[in-house]
């Protein structure tokens, strides 16, 4: 199989985002979970400085994603940074096989250029439906 979708979400933007994506290309939407409690203030806090000082977590996938070609990767915005979950994921994966789809309030992935895409969903463009259908022409064209 060419690609497979995946992603981490806290509060339902990116399982969304990766649902629509999943759909439009006739795949399945696989979660990444991790060991930790991202709820409320604290977990809001302890994901900004998790995100921002790189560290890991416990990641927890259910499927094994060694036959995929290409792997579409729908991550959170924290800090600046993917979230701690993908980040940790992220480290044992060739980053030029990764298509990284980051939703974020109102602001930008900083750290871009290792990745074989970057496609950024801002909730403030309010623009959601036509990033992901730009997104998946590319992909089917790829
Ligand atoms: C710890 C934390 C840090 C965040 N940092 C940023 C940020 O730097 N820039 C931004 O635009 N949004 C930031 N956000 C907002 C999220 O990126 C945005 O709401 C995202 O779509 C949430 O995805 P989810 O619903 O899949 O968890 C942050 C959210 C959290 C929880």
């Amino acid at each position: 199989m060419k690609y497979k979708v995946v992603y981490f979400t806290r509060t339902g933007n990116s399982r969304r985002v990766a649902e629509k994506i999943a759909n439009i290309l006739f795949l399945e939407a696989l979660e990444i979970r991790d060991n930790m409690n991202w709820k409320g203030v604290f977990g809001f806090i302890k994901g900004g400085y998790y995100a921002s000082t790189n560290k890991n977590v416990v990641i927890i996938i259910s499927e094994n994603l060694d036959d995929a070609e290409e792997l579409i990767v729908v991550t959170p915005l924290w800090a600046g940074k993917v979230a701690p979950t993908i980040n940790t994921f992220l480290k044992t994966k060739a980053l030029k096989k990764v298509h990284l789809v980051v939703t974020s309030g109102s602001s930008y992935l900083k750290d871009r250029s290792y990745y074989k895409s970057v496609t950024d969903i801002i909730k403030s463009k309010n623009n959601e439906d036509a990033v992901i259908d730009d997104f998946t022409d590319k992909i089917r064209l790829d």
